[in-house]
């Protein structure tokens, strides 16, 4: 099978097996980052092939919707990919990149091993900030049945997974547990100048929503 046929089937295989996901890790997320990743990775002359795998499978078995495994989602990609025939050496490669891409907390970044994990780190972070991460946001808190927001219940930067998994939070300690994080987080110059207008949205956002709702939004401790 030839790249292109097995990007296409790829897709499909990805739109069918995401159909009941909620807004935040849907088909559309995938395409949004699958497209940036594209872009960016063309400026970076990464391999695009990997990095249009990576991107279209990486939340195919998110461990957030999967008890917390976060072995799921290379292994099924990986099986996926095996299975169209591709050579081992890109699917190991990809699912490297699975297995490294999960946001872990604020407190244990994964440093990604290749310009390919990074160009779709970065497209998978830019789907997290401005006017679309904050519609996902509030998107994934709506569907765990978080607060919009929680004066009682105060962010706080997670030293480990297991602690970020288990936090009870709400959607507004996102921004400051993770979503405000990000922008210095950028891996690559393409990613950087997007996140910036992104990262400014998102201050205009909260700023806006503590006068309406006149309240004031902790901070979290470092
Ligand atoms: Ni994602």
């Amino acid at each position: 099978m030839n790249r292109d046929a097995i990007v296409e089937k790829t897709v499909l295989y990805v739109k069918e097996t995401l159909q009941q996901q909620e807004g935040s890790h849907d088909w559309l997320h995938i395409e949004r980052v699958w497209k940036n990743a594209v872009k960016i990775g063309t400026a970076e002359h990464a391999d695009l092939f990997v990095v249009e795998l990576a991107a279209l499978l990486h939340d195919i078995a998110d461990h957030k919707y999967h008890g917390g495994d976060e072995t799921v989602g290379p292994r099924v990609a990986s099986e996926w990919l095996l299975g169209l025939g591709v050579d081992r050496a890109v699917v190991q490669h990809v699912s490297q990149i699975i297995a490294d891409l999960s946001f872990k907390g604020a407190h244990t970044k994964t440093e990604m091993k290749s310009i390919e994990g990074k160009v779709v780190q970065d497209a998978d972070r830019l789907d997290a900030i401005g006017a679309i991460g904050i519609a996902r946001a509030f998107a994934y808190g709506g569907s765990k049945g978080q607060a919009i927001y929680d004066l009682e219940i105060p962010p706080r930067l997670h030293a480990s997974f297991n602690e970020y998994k288990q936090a009870k939070t709400t959607s507004v300690n996102h921004f400051y547990e993770k979503l405000l994080l990000l922008k210095d987080w950028m891996n690559t110059e393409m990613g950087k100048k997007l996140a910036q207008e992104r990262h400014r949205f998102m201050e205009q956002f909260l700023q806006q929503l503590q006068t309406e709702c006149d309240v004031e939004f902790v901070q979290p401790e470092r």
